[in-house]
C-alpha cells in the first residue's frame, strides 16, 4: 500500500454513523487520513500529530512524560532500516488521534509496531478502534502477521488502556518497569562503583562514536536484541553491521539528540565487550534516556554493568550538567539490571506493557 503525498480525505469502511460495531463502539464515522511527516507542506499537521502523543504523555505522567520531537520522528521516517506510515484522525479541523505503524526491513520481517494515541478529550467514540483497524490493514497489506503495541501508566495508577488492548485481541508480551535516577548524584559513591583494577578498561565518547568502535558495537547491538529478556515477545534477532551503527548515530545526532556512551574494553583481546548509552533529546535537555546496556555473556560476573553505568553517569554529570534526571525502562523479569539500577539510586516511577497479536491463522 502506498499513500499519495498530498492525500485527500478518505472515509474508513465500517458501520454507518450511529451503528454499534462488533466491538460495542458507536461509530462516529471518523475522518482518518494518512499524513506524510516528511512533507514540509504538512508540517503544521505533523506538529499537531506529535502533540496528540504528547497530550497522552501529559495525561499519564504530568510534566514527566516522554516526548519525541518532530525532528526525531522525521529521522526515523528517513531511516533505511524500516518503513513507517502515519495516520491522523481529524475532528473538524483538528487532529485528535495519531497512529504510526513501523515495519522493520532488515530483520523481524513479520513484525509491525503500532503507536496509537487518542487525545484525552476525544475518547470513547471509536477513534482508537478505527485507527487501530487502519494500522492493522497496513500491516496486513505488507504481509506482517505479528503486531505489537505499548501501554503505559504511572506508579500508583492502573493501566487504563488494558481493556482496549485485550478487546482488540492483544495479549501481554512483556511488562516493563520505568524508573529514574536524579542527577547530579553523589560523585564519591559513583567513583567507588566505577573503579577497577582488572582486565577491563572503561572508554567513553560524547556524541560522536569513534570509527574504530563500529565493528565491535555492531556485535554488541545485535546481541542486545536477543540477550535482554524478551519474555513472551515474538521478536527475532536484529541484523547489525558497522554501517547500520554509524547511520543510526548520525541520523539521531542530526535530529538534535546527544549521546554519552561508555564501553568496556577487554585488554587481553582488545575488543569492546560491554556498553551503556544515555541519550538526551533537544526537546528535553534536562532529561537523559538510559538506552541499551549489555555485557557479553562470556564477560558477565565481573560487575561490568554496574561499573559502566556509574562511569557513564559521571560522564553525563561532567559533559551535560543540565541533565537533572535519567529515565530508564527494564523488563520486570530483568532482576540483574534492576538490582544494578537500585544500587545507582534509580526509583520506580511507572510501568509499561508490550502487547502483541498474531494475525496468522485468523485470516
Ligand atoms: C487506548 C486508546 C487509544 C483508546 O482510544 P479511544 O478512542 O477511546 O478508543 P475507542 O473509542 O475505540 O475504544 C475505547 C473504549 O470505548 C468504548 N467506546 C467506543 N465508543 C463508545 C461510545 N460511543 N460510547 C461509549 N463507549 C464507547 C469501546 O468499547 C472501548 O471500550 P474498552 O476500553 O473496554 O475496549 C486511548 O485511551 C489512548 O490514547 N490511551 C493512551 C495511549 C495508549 O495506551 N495507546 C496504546 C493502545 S494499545
Amino acid at each position: 500500500m502506498t499513500y499519495a503525498v498530498r492525500p485527500r480525505p478518505r472515509k474508513v469502511a465500517g458501520p454507518r454513523r450511529g451503528e454499534v460495531d462488533r466491538l460495542g463502539a458507536v461509530n462516529e464515522d471518523p475522518d482518518i487520513r494518512p499524513i506524510d511527516l516528511l512533507d514540509p507542506v504538512q508540517e503544521p499537521a505533523a506538529r499537531d500529530w506529535i502533540e496528540v502523543h504528547a497530550a497522552v504523555q501529559r495525561e499519564l505522567f504530568g510534566d514527566r512524560g516522554s516526548a519525541w520531537t518532530l525532528e526525531e520522528i522525521r529521522g526515523f521516517h528517513r531511516s533505511p532500516t524500516g518503513r513507517r506510515f502515519a495516520l491522523a484522525a481529524w475532528s473538524a479541523d483538528r487532529i485528535v488521534g495519531a497512529l504510526e505503524v513501523r515495519m522493520p526491513t532488515t530483520d523481524n520481517l513479520d513484525l509491525a509496531l503500532v503507536w496509537l494515541s487518542v487525545h484525552p478529550d476525544h475518547r470513547k467514540r471509536g477513534l482508537g478502534a478505527a485507527l487501530l483497524r487502519e494500522g492493522e490493514s497496513i500491516a496486513a497489506a505488507h504481509g506482517r502477521g505479528t503486531l505489537m503495541g505499548e501501554t503505559e501508566w504511572a506508579e500508583g495508577d492502573t493501566d487504563e488502556a488494558e481493556a482496549f488492548a485485550a478487546r482488540h485481541g492483544y495479549a501481554i508480551g512483556q511488562t516493563m518497569i520505568r524508573s529514574a535516577m536524579r542527577l547530579p548524584a553523589d560523585r564519591a559513591h559513583l567513583e567507588a562503583l566505577a573503579r577497577s583494577d582488572d582486565d577491563y578498561a572503561v572508554e567513553s565518547f560524547v556524541d560522536h562514536i569513534p570509527e574504530e568502535w563500529l565493528d565491535d558495537r555492531a556485535v554488541l547491538q545485535q546481541r542486545m536484541s536477543t540477550d535482554a529478556p524478551l519474555d513472551d515477545l515474538a521478536l527475532e534477532e536484529e541484523a547489525w553491521d558497522a554501517e547500520r551503527v554509524r547511520e543510526s548515530f548520525a541520523r539521531a545526532l542530526e535530529s538534535g539528540r546527544r549521546f554519552v556512551e561508555s564501553a568496556a574494553r577487554h585488554l587481553p583481546t582488545g575488543r569492546l565487550v560491554a556498553f551503556t548509552t544515555i541519550a538526551v533529546s533537544a526537546g528535553s535537555p534536562d532529561l537523559g534516556y538510559q538506552q541499551d546496556t549489555l555485557v557479553l555473556r562470556e564477560h558477565r560476573g565481573h560487575g561490568l554493568g554496574l561499573r559502566l553505568k556509574a562511569a557513564n553517569a559521571l560522564r553525563v554529570m561532567d559533559e551535560l550538567p543540565q541533565v537533572t534526571s535519567v529515565r530508564t525502562w527494564n523488563a520486570a523479569s530483568n532482576a540483574h539490571m534492576l538490582a544494578v539500577n537500585r544500587r545507582l539510586g534509580y526509583a520506580v516511577e511507572g510501568y509499561s506493557r508490550e502487547w502483541q497479536k498474531q494475525t496468522r491463522g485468523n485470516e
